[in-house]
């Protein structure tokens, strides 16, 4: 199949040539974002291959529709970018790579909390210029504390896992619950409970209409003083005033975010020669208390490799006639 690959970087290229080693698919990398602007780009392809923060709404895919396109194969495992309703009516697949690496996000997330609470970059910026007060990089033992995981899916049973090994009391929210986890020590409660209870929250439930704003101004003042919020899942878990808003107070004592909001215009790009025009993530980011990554949770070689192995075999399958087990489809 002759896939055009939207949002593409020097990684994506070495880890798709790799995984198309045999050829089987012609392969066009493109660096554009896919928007309805630059959908036209993919008028000769046979399938459309998007990345997470690339547009995949209605006026994208009546475009690709129009060019007798009919799979759209995401590289991601989130699949919130996408209209499915609009899929469905176009007879369009939609298929996804629901687990790369669960362990790639879930250690990413252990490492912004270990960063934050031991104050990691201050540190080595501070070690850097001769510096070597202790002042302000106080953090505490993790061992003890109690750690709410919102969502105890793929990744978040993962977190939940590592957490355990550092003698954290976990608590976890999932309308799903989870015998093993609860075997391993896991207490399911509910998400009042979850935030009125945890110093440390971290979030790992799909975006969907339920989840948006997840954490607002009512979260906020529902959770303990000083707790930790880590989001590695998606940035409109979040509503980012409401956070700045428990920062400025101190009822949230430190923030570490792999995602954003309005994270689409600036991640995955070299803006450092540019003026920043997001004044609610210029703010988030003038906090000695709050470290942000741009959407690197799943950077890994392994994840990387079993992205591009499971696309192509999506796209295969569905060439084939096969049903995917992939698909993904409207509720
Ligand atoms: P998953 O589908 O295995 O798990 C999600 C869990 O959330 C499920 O157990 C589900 O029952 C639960 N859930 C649904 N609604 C909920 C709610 N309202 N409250 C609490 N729990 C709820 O998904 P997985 O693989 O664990 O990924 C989770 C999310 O992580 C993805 O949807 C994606 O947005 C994000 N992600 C971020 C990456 C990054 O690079 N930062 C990479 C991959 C995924």
């Amino acid at each position: 199949v002759k896939i055009t690959l939207f949002s593409s970087k020097g990684y994506d290229e070495t880890f798709f040539g790799r995984a198309n080693e045999g050829g089987r698919h012609e392969l066009r990398f493109l660096e554009a974002r896919l928007t309805p602007d630059t959908a036209s780009l993919a008028e000769s392809a046979g399938a459309v291959c998007a990345f997470a923060n690339d547009d995949v709404g209605e006026a994208v895919l009546e475009t690709l529709a129009g060019f007798g396109i009919r799979l759209i194969a995401l590289r991601s495992a989130g699949f919130n970018h996408v209209d499915l309703k609009a899929a469905k009516r176009l007879g369009m697949t939609v298929v996804r790579v629901p687990a790369y690496s669960p362990h790639a996000v879930a250690e990413h997330t252990v490492a912004l909390m270990l960063a934050l609470n031991r104050k990691i970059p201050r540190a080595v910026a501070r070690v850097r210029e001769g510096n070597f007060s202790l002042e302000g990089l106080l953090g505490f033992d993790l061992r003890g504390k109690t750690v709410g995981v919102v969502g105890a899916g793929k990744i978040g049973r993962v977190v939940a896992k590592i957490l355990l090994g550092f003698e954290c009391c976990v608590l976890a929210f999932d309308p799903q619950g989870d015998d093993e986890l609860k075997a391993a020590g896991v207490s399911f409660v509910d998400m009042p409970e979850l935030l009125a209870e945890s110093q440390v929250v971290t979030l790992h439930c799909p975006l969907n209409d339920r989840t948006r704003h997840l954490i607002d101004a009512d979260a906020v003042a529902a959770m303990r003083e000083g707790v930790m919020l880590i989001n590695t899942g998606r940035g409109a878990l979040v509503d980012t005033k409401a956070l700045i808003g428990g920062l400025k107070s101190g009822r949230i004592g430190s923030v570490g975010l792999d995602v954003y909001e309005e994270e689409s215009d600036l991640f995955f790009e070299d803006h450092s020669g540019d003026i920043l025009t997001d004044d609610v993530f210029a703010r988030l980011l003038t906090f000695p208390n709050v470290i942000v990554t741009g959407h690197q949770g799943f950077f890994t070689r392994e994840a990387l490799t079993a992205i591009a192995e499971t696309t192509l075999q999506n796209v295969t399958d569905v060439e084939e006639g096969r049903d995917c087990p992939n698909t993904v489809e409207a509720s």
